[in-house]
């Protein structure tokens, strides 16, 4: 059943049961989020999204506060600035980044909301105790606690999107801290390195190592894995025609935010001076094309030399038939992989089944 209310005196349709937060963006209505994410359960901690509810005695949350039929908002006033000031210089505070020394950077969710309504850290503030940058020797994950804000976005993806449940708050009020397992490393605590908490993190306290200095991308282009046959979606961040960084597409239809290991973080193999980009066959092979089962004299035969398509596929075809007549179908053995499409790989069976005539055929998805 839709509902009708207004935000910002304009009349807004929204569903039964949508929040504010909800329906404002449906229909193009900015309202500044920290600890929400559309993707996780909401905590409603940050008070960044507060808005002016007409009838409401003091602002109330976007992200946690159901849309009723009549209800007047208000997402944009001079009180509400002023409080989403006072709430980030609050945070900044306590956020500590040897190179953030002015509100003029807006690489991070954080950091744009900062610039927008101008915080400034507070003069004679006591930040918490400098906590040591990189921290974590996960491989992918890059850990600096120092601008950390308690939002709990990475400890929510982790439990709630992951099903991992690395991360956790770990003390109380001004001293509380986010900490992997119980204070151990990211690893011992069954992390599985899939990056879901620095894709969530909206300060870059968790990020990807990989990708930490690389600065901004040029353009983004949404692709699909090449890993396996799930077909998830991401972003890849080009800078200079180079990959430096994946990025989940938060409306992938397969996978959302999520991704594995191999797909957030698998990319170098791209820009590697050792990739394979067109087929190499035996010296040998090229030099001696009618004998058969040719052993190489010398180790200067057996070099890979680069060839054409379609050298690569008349050898490969006459050293299957060759095998296939000398020593029975069976001595054949055929392997698939799951980045071919289902149609490419009936084909392949076919091929094992009816061309060599043996079943030895498996895929690598089973491995
Ligand atoms: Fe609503 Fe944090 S975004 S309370």
């Amino acid at each position: 059943m839709p509902i009708t209310l207004t935000i910002n005196d304009r009349p807004i349709e929204a569903v039964a049961g949508q929040t504010i937060l909800e329906a404002a963006r449906a229909n193009g209505i900015v309202i500044p989020t920290l600890c929400y994410h559309p993707a996780l359960p909401i905590v409603g901690s940050c008070r960044l999204c507060i808005v002016e509810v007409e009838g409401a005695r003091t602002p109330q949350a976007a992200c946690g506060l159901v849309a009723r039929e009549g209800m007047i908002v208000r997402t944009e006033t001079p009180a509400l600035a002023r409080d989403r000031r006072t709430i980030l210089e609050l945070l900044l505070a306590n956020y500590r980044d040897a190179e953030y020394t002015a509100a003029d950077r807006d690489d991070t969710e954080f950091e744009h909301w900062v610039k927008l309504y101008g915080a400034q850290c507070p003069p004679g503030s006591t930040p918490r105790p400098q906590r040591k940058v990189n921290s974590d020797p996960n491989p992918f994950v890059w850990v600096d606690m120092n601008k950390c804000i308690l939002c709990t976005r990475c400890v929510r993806a982790c439990a709630d999107v992951q099903g991992r449940f690395v991360w956790r708050p770990n003390g109380r009020g001004a001293r509380t801290d986010i900490v992997a397992g119980l204070e151990t490393t990211m690893l011992e605590a069954r992390c599985e390195s899939c990056g879901a908490c620095a894709a969530f993190c909206p300060t870059g306290a968790l990020d990807n190592k990989m990708s930490v200095d690389a600065g901004k991308p040029d353009k983004k282009v949404t692709t699909t894995c090449a890993y396996c046959g799930v077909g998830c979606q991401f972003d890849l961040n080009v800078k200079g025609n180079r990959i430096i960084r994946v990025t989940s597409t938060p409306n992938a239809p397969v996978n959302g935010m999520r991704l594995c290991v191999k797909g957030r973080y698998g990319y170098d193999f791209a820009h590697h001076p050792d990739r394979l980009k067109r087929p190499r066959v035996r010296k040998y092979l090229l030099e001696t094309p009618n004998s058969k089962h040719q052993i190489p004299k010398s180790s200067l035969q057996s070099e890979w030399v680069e060839v054409d398509w379609d050298t690569a596929f008349d050898i490969t075809a006459r050293k299957l038939r060759e095998a296939r007549d000398t020593f029975g179908p069976d001595s054949v053995g055929v392997l698939t992989s799951a980045k071919c499409l289902n149609e490419e790989n009936y084909l392949m069976n076919k091929f094992a089944r009816q061309v060599i005539g043996t079943n030895n055929i498996d895929h690598c998805a089973r491995l």
